[in-house]
């Protein structure tokens, strides 16, 4: 996985001794409200490091395209970890379970309340835009709750267009948001 480097922020792979951080972000309700069609907190470490053991093996997944990367955040003062940039294969609505992917690739965000509101993740959600487009990805996509107000601002924010609501994906009615390589 490509680390990524942008005026405050690293981004780089998750580690195993990340663990704690990913725990502190995911058990937290209003980073996990918007997020699934039934928000769950993370509950404990076992499963913290089940999740940076699949994200460091995101290019194992059904469609995965060699620019897909699920970053660590890091803040390049004093180096604290600030939260996650998603660039990944978008599951499909459909019937059954496991849904399968649409084909599609989608950017997200979850970020530490403690580092909102200091641009940290239109700054890396930039990067990783502009890394997937120049690195091959036609169309990316990104997805919110239609009351996920400040994710659809971050879309806004990093030039993505706002395509209207779609069901197109996660069996979910979601804002959706696209950004195309310049041809
Ligand atoms: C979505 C989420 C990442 C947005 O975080 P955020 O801190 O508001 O977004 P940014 O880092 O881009 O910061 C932007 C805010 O910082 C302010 N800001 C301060 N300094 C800034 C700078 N140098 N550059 C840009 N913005 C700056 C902006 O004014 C903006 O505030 P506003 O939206 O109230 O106008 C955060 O709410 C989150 O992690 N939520 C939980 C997970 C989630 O829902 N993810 C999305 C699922 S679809």
């Amino acid at each position: 996985m490509k680390s990524l480097e942008t005026e405050r922020l690293i981004l780089r792979q998750w580690q195993p001794e990340d663990a704690d951080f990913v725990l502190d972000l995911y058990s937290r309700w209003e980073v996990q409200r918007f997020i699934g069609n039934h928000p769950q907190i993370m509950r404990d470490r076992a499963e913290a490091e089940e999740r940076v053991r699949t994200w460091r093996n995101i290019h194992q997944q059904p469609l995965a395209h060699p620019s897909h990367a699920i970053w660590a955040v890091q803040l390049k003062a004093g180096a604290p970890l600030v939260g996650t940039l998603l660039l990944k294969s978008i599951p499909a609505s459909g019937g059954t379970l496991p849904l399968q992917p649409s084909g599609d690739t989608e950017i997200g965000w979850h970020f530490h309340p403690d580092h909102w509101g200091n641009g940290y993740a239109t700054e890396a959600a930039a990067a990783g835009l502009g890394y997937a487009l120049d690195s091959g990805l036609d169309k990316v996509v990104a997805v919110t709750a239609p009351a996920n107000t400040a994710s659809q601002r971050v879309c806004l924010r990093i030039g993505m267009t706002h395509r209207g609501q779609t069901e197109r994906y996660y069996n979910a009615t979601c804002e959706l948001f696209e950004a195309r390589a310049p041809h």
